[in-house]
């Protein structure tokens, strides 16, 4: 009955240029690892749930890339979005092919654009989660400690426990805030960042979304006897365009009521911007981060370096710099302005 949801149609433009909207960072083997961040994320998930209950929700755009880099995934469980509407649009119509599917599902929705250090503890907290969800008829987010004030992600504060482990109701919800209340967010022990991952049973999830997006929904909500996935295919192909641009969690998760939190400690982290990655990742010698380059640092500080492999540099007195290079493109920035300058670029000199 365990199903699962993989987004992976975001355009990942913070992590320009080595994430371009034409080749977006899930793609991307970032770190040299040898598999994308989708490859990971689906392996992962592989080891817990049913390979046919995967799904991969992406844009139109992106399908020769996850066809090639995830072969094995029939083309069923392949969801293409026709334009881009954010994740919000993109759950409710997973949610209801799963509904057609299975009624009894209970469903796990994760981005495609994390790491995971402790797989046993995330199978773990996903086997709780699955449990919890198929009793109670609500969304339950997986949440873990924030170590630093960060604004790129959603805070989550909880309540009172519940019955299960680790299980709590939460108060309130709060994406992507300023620096000030992240700060205030992080001292006091109540918050808790949002990974992102959350779960539901299908019915309830999909009731939710119904009522969010209407519209959207009611043609695909019809108990239809002789569903076919090719009819809904159309339908989506027809209507995507008049669905709201929403994220799951400004159009959930912030407005429900009914939400509750598990506290997961598995080692988290979003690969989102290069600030995050500056500060997540482990430093080398004089707090550097060099990301699968070739480079040699000298009297240099706090830099993240991300270059082809085929390139040296030769870096002297550079202190809290990126310097990022993909293809025909160098970004050389301050590290703290690198969110606001790669927005500039990114639409002004429309580097796809
Ligand atoms: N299918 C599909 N369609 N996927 C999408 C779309 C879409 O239109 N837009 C984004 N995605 C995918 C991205 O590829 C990514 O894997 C995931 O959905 C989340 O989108 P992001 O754009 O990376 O969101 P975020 O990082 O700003 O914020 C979310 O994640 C944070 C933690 O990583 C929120 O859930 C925050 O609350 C959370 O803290
Ligand atoms: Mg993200």
């Amino acid at each position: 009955n365990n199903f699962c949801v993989i987004l992976a149609g975001g355009k990942g433009r913070r992590l320009w240029p080595c994430s371009r909207e034409s080749y977006p960072k899930q793609f991307i083997d970032f770190f040299g690892s040898g598999k994308t961040q989708l490859q990971q994320t689906y392996e992962r998930f592989a080891k817990i749930i049913p390979q046919e209950n995967i799904f991969i929700n992406t844009n139109e755009a992106y399908i020769d890339i996850v066809k090639e880099q995830l072969p094995n995934v029939p083309e069923s469980r392949i969801m293409a979005e026709p334009i881009y509407r954010n994740t919000a649009p993109s759950v409710a119509w997973a949610a209801h092919r799963i509904l057609k599917i299975c009624p009894e599902a209970n469903l796990i929705v994760s981005p495609s654009d994390q790491t995971v250090i402790n797989e046993d503890a995330f199978k773990d907290n996903v086997i709780e989660g699955f449990e919890f969800v198929e009793k109670n008829n609500c969304l339950l987010t997986m949440g873990v400690k924030p170590t630093r004030p960060e604004p790129g992600y959603g805070y989550v504060q909880i309540g009172d426990n519940t019955d299960f482990d680790d299980i709590y109701k939460v108060k309130s919800f709060i994406e992507k805030p300023e620096r000030e209340f992240a700060r205030v967010f992080m001292e006091n022990g109540e918050w808790y960042w949002n990974t992102g991952i959350f779960l539901s049973n299908v019915r309830y999830l999909a009731d939710s979304l119904c009522k969010l997006l209407p519209v959207v929904l009611r043609k695909l909500d019809q108990d239809n006897e002789d569903w076919k996935m090719e009819d809904e295919n159309l339908f989506v192909k027809e209507n995507f365009p008049l669905y709201p641009n929403l994220s799951i969690d400004f159009g959930v998760l912030e407005k429900s009521d009914n939400v509750f939190l598990k506290k997961c400690d598995f080692g988290w982290a979003d690969l989102g911007t290069w600030h995050g990655i500056y500060e997540s990742m482990q430093k080398s010698e004089n707090d550097n981060v060099v990301i699968n380059s070739d480079v040699i640092l000298e009297n240099s500080h706090s830099n993240v370096i991300k270059l082809p492999k085929d390139k040296l540099a030769v870096i002297n007195g550079l202190d809290g710099y990126i310097v990022a290079e993909k293809d025909n493109v160098l970004l050389i920035c301050k590290k703290e302005d690198s969110s606001a300058l790669v927005r500039k670029y990114v639409t002004e000199v429309q580097m796809k």
